[in-house]
């Protein structure tokens, strides 16, 4: 042992065993020897609370996820009585089982272009792992097998594993991973506070954006661009609500060039916008999705492609003359995933989540685009319950904040000392919260985090 935490924690505490055992994903390892880890204990609604009774507003439903908050017995209810039943089955060979079969037909019914089939898998990235797979298979069985490359864009975030984490375009999941692979490219992200000229409109804004997307389309040649993927507002990238008009120009010019959309809903899915889907608040128009995190409220972990039929034919074509379609995970509709995310999607229903969010999402962008007065903020922005204000350290020329100053860190851990949970993206604040947030813990929500950003402020001046 030669952490000094090691002899802070009492040998046998969760910390020290942390410390000891656990490689935290996506996480400053060294720091985390010197800070020591948060133990979460329990939760229940939008409330969770630490290893020594502290109690924190959820302002990030976990990492974008939790959609029904902690805790909900008819989700606990449907994983146990699902467990008794059927603990595991599989879709390999042709075998399936009940709960994939009624949730699969049940997100079929619920998407917003015309889909065909579902495929299932576990997380975002194993989901956009697939895409990337379906697009190249697809492009194979019909004979265009030049198709292969994907379009992705600067500060979008995909997923980690090899292909997910190319398409991402965030530089510190590439370096030193060596990625991205071949086949990916980056175009824009659609920032108009970060990226517009001096002068520029958000009309002209999108215009020069999309210019430069078919700019590289056609130096590629649009015969070797399989797909673009884009998430309709960017998550991790440091929420990027798009302008105006960005999707219908962005759809225009791909089906001009005859390149599909691959709608990344992991985030943005099951109402996290105000509507079912991004792509409708957004003005997307798919040829395909991934779906997870609030698919089942992150109860257990599941993901969905969803596919339109034209694409499932030529697939299911050429494998029968390869004798199979080699492509799934052992656990790809687990019955005990399915049944929990088909309650999910149930629940959404009955205890009307979406026409909830659409409401309570009015007082949240006011109190969070408020925020836009602060001296210390640069733009609050943000869509139905998904939002962030970035910090910055002179308002009137943008000028941000040394990477190295950590001053988006320092108010994520004033908010977290004030019991409430942010997740600072750079000098980017996110909020999302859990879909059932009502009014009264809106204004606690923010209230808390008034408290946070004027203790940054105060910390800012003081030149620490
Ligand atoms: C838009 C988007 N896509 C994909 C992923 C990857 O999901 P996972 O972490 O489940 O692999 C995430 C995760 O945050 C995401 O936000």
């Amino acid at each position: 042992m030669n952490n000094p935490l090691h002899n802070e924690y009492p040998a046998d505490s969760l910390e020290a065993k942390d410390l000891e055992y656990i490689f935290h994903p996506t996480t400053n390892l060294k720091q985390l020897a010197a800070t020591g880890p948060k133990v979460h204990a329990r939760a229940k609604g939008v409330y969770m609370w630490d290893n020594h009774g502290k109690q924190y507003l959820e302002g990030m439903a976990g990492l974008w996820c939790t959609a029904l908050g902690y805790g909900e017995e008819e989700l606990v209810e449907a994983a146990a009585s699902q467990m008794r039943t059927l603990s595991y089955s599989q879709l390999f060979g042709g075998k399936t089982n009940e709960p994939s079969v009624l949730l699969a037909e049940k997100l079929k019914a619920m998407m917003p272009f015309d889909a065909g089939r579902v495929f299932f898998g576990l997380s975002g990235s194993d989901a956009n792992d697939t895409q990337m797979k379906l697009m190249w298979y697809y492009h194979n069985a019909i004979g265009r097998k030049e198709k292969k490359k994907i379009i992705s864009r600067l500060r979008g975030y995909h997923g980690v594993t090899v292909a997910s984490g190319s398409l991402t375009g965030l530089p510190y999941f590439h370096s030193h991973f060596d990625l991205p692979i071949a086949n990916v490219l980056h175009t824009d992200a659609p920032h108009y506070y970060r990226g517009a000229e001096a002068g520029e409109s958000e009309g002209e804004y999108v215009r020069r954006l999309v210019k430069n997307l078919e700019a590289l389309i056609v130096k590629e040649g649009a015969e070797t661009i399989a797909a673009m993927i884009a998430e309709p507002v960017m998550g991790a990238g440091g929420v990027v609500v798009p302008p105006q008009g960005y999707f219908e120009a962005v759809g225009e010019v791909l089906s001009r060039h005859g390149i599909f959309l691959i709608d990344d809903e992991v985030i943005c899915g099951f109402g996290r916008t105000g509507k079912p889907f991004g792509a409708e608040t957004l003005g997307m128009k798919p040829t395909t999705m991934s779906v997870a995190k609030a698919l089942s409220s992150a109860y257990l972990p599941i993901s969905g492609v969803i596919i339109p039929e034209f694409m499932y034919e030529p697939m299911a074509e050429l494998s029968g003359t390869m004798g199979t379609f080699a492509h799934g995970f052992t656990y790809s509709g687990h019955p005990v995933c399915a049944a929990v995310a088909l309650r999910t999607l149930e629940i959404f229903e009955e205890r009307e989540i979406f026409a909830h969010v659409a409401r309570i999402s009015v007082p949240f962008q006011q109190r969070l685009k408020a925020f836009g007065d602060h001296p210390l903020v640069g733009e609050a922005r943000g869509v139905g319950l998904i939002g962030a204000v970035e910090l910055v350290q002179d308002k009137a020329t943008k000028r941000g904040f040394a990477g190295k100053q950590g001053v988006g860190a320092y108010c994520a851990a004033r908010a977290e000392a004030n019991g409430l949970i942010v997740r600072n993206l750079g000098d980017s604040v996110a909020f999302c919260p859990p879909l059932i947030i009502s009014e009264a813990e809106v204004d606690e929500l923010f209230t808390k985090f008034d408290k946070a950003l004027n203790e940054t402020w105060a910390w800012v001046r003081s030149g620490s």
